[in-house]
């Protein structure tokens, strides 16, 4: 018989991890959906060219893209990121503006697998369409900050940057190549190749040989154009009237091609991986665009699920959230006293579960220590015959005997309802 296993870079999210990712996405919709961002759940699958957008020049579409002919000869892709699929929503139903949405969900991308780094790995976050105003990219960064907060989590670090607009962005580009090119020797092999591709990612490298070319290289900041400047400063002012820190980093470029102006990166200081950057965004003004819609700015970021509880976990907060079980019924008569009562619990709201197949009391007793259930009930034969019930309390072990025809009510009591 063949044996299976999850494929590299996938794994089976089990509980009680799986309840944490579930209250992680109910977290992040309480923070943003109170700030007027609406839900949006676009497809895990779409047109190729839709994601090509996300930069020709990106290893996520060079290298990693999970792309396919489907059974009617279109050329498709699993979605490696939502920005692009938010935009290409945008253009198809044309809301009005601004238009503000959150999402999460899992994306695919053929990376190396490692810690923190996986081939399908979740992000939530928001995307703001309309308004170009820094006082929405202040927002969309409070937004994320509060998050992290309301998670528990201290140890983030935000690093800001502008990239200009796209002119200012070429101009720079251009200054980025002649200043590498005229010091090719003294650059890596890998970064003489991401030259050829895009001189903005040579700033990514992080090999000791690339960082002396690095740090004398010229800096976005004096390629601004002057309302790229501006926009940036209103920014940054607007931060810091919120009281939310952050450090400039013109070195901050991100790996997606699409950004212009505000980009933003979320770094826990409390992992040690490699892959400390937990989440990140940023404007990216002509997507919608090139998309086929109308010139509209947009801002947002996205958040990796997987990272940001490894931080965490580093960090010891937003632990696993309690078992939904508050009662486990132990019946050693057989088994149908248990069916009746775990019905009548059930039907009033009261988690409820049990054994089968007619097990011992001791090992009925191991499987309510494991359900995480705060109280157990006893069925013995003696119940059974004085139509009671002994409730028993995990915690300390104290028991009481209850009345079986109030025993939701006992119950209840129990629990503190
Ligand atoms: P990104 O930086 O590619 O941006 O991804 C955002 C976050 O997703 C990263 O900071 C990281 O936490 C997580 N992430 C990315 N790749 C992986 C992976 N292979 N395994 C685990 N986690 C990963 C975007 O995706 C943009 N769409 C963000 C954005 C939204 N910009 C504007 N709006």
């Amino acid at each position: 018989m063949p044996k299976f296993a999850t494929s590299p870079g996938t794994r089976d999210i089990l509980a009680p991890d799986s309840a944490r990712w579930r209250h992680f996405q109910q977290v992040f919709a309480d923070v943003v959906e109170p700030a007027g961002y609406a839900h949006i759940i676009p497809p895990m699958f779409e047109d190729l060219g839709v994601f090509l957008r996300v930069g020709e020049t990106t290893e996520i579409v060079t290298k990693e893209m999970y792309d396919f002919e489907d059974k009617g000869g279109r050329r498709i892709a699993l979605r490696p990121e939502q920005t692009a699929s938010v935009c290409r929503a945008f253009v198809e139903h044309r809301p009005v503006t601004p238009w503000k949405v959150w999402y999460g969900g899992p994306n695919f991308r053929y990376e190396k697998p490692q810690q923190g780094r996986y081939r399908q790995f979740d992000q939530v976050g928001i995307e703001a369409l309309g308004p170009d105003d820094p006082q929405l990219d202040a927002e969309v960064i409070a937004l994320a900050m509060q998050f992290y907060a309301q998670l528990g989590l201290r140890q983030v670090r935000l690093s800001i940057n502008s990239l200009g607009d796209s002119g200012d962005r070429d101009r720079y580009a251009t200054a980025l190549r002649a200043h590498f090119s005229a010091h090719l020797d003294a650059l890596s092999a890998e970064s003489r190749a991401t030259l050829e591709r895009n001189p903005l990612r040579v700033l990514d490298s992080k090999r000791s040989e690339d960082a002396a070319v690095i740090a004398a290289a010229p800096k976005m900041a004096d390629h601004l154009s002057a309302d790229a400047a501006t926009h940036f400063a209103h920014v940054q002012a607007a931060l810091r009237s919120a009281s939310i820190q952050f450090v400039v980093d013109d070195r901050l470029v991100r790996g997606l091609d699409y950004y212009r102006r505000t980009t933003f990166e979320f770094v826990s200081t409390a992992l040690s991986a490699a892959h400390t950057a937990i989440g990140g965004g940023g404007r990216y003004d002509g997507l919608v665009a090139d998309l086929g819609g109308p010139e509209t700015p947009g801002i947002g970021f996205a958040l990796g699920l997987d990272r940001t509880l490894l931080a965490c976990d580093a960090e010891g907060v937003f632990a696993a959230p309690a078992s939904r079980v508050d009662v486990f019924v132990v019946d050693v008569t057989g088994g149908a006293e248990a069916t009746s009562i775990c019905s009548a619990l059930r039907a009033a709201g009261v988690g409820a579960d049990r054994a089968y197949e007619g097990k011992s009391m001791k090992s009925q007793m191991k499987a309510a220590d494991r359900s995480g259930a705060r109280i157990a009930i006893i069925i013995g034969d003696d119940e059974r015959t004085t139509n009671t019930a002994i409730i028993r309390t995990m915690d300390d072990g104290s028991q009481q005997s209850a009345q079986r025809d109030n025993l939701v009510a006992s119950v209840r009591q129990a629990l503190g309802r």
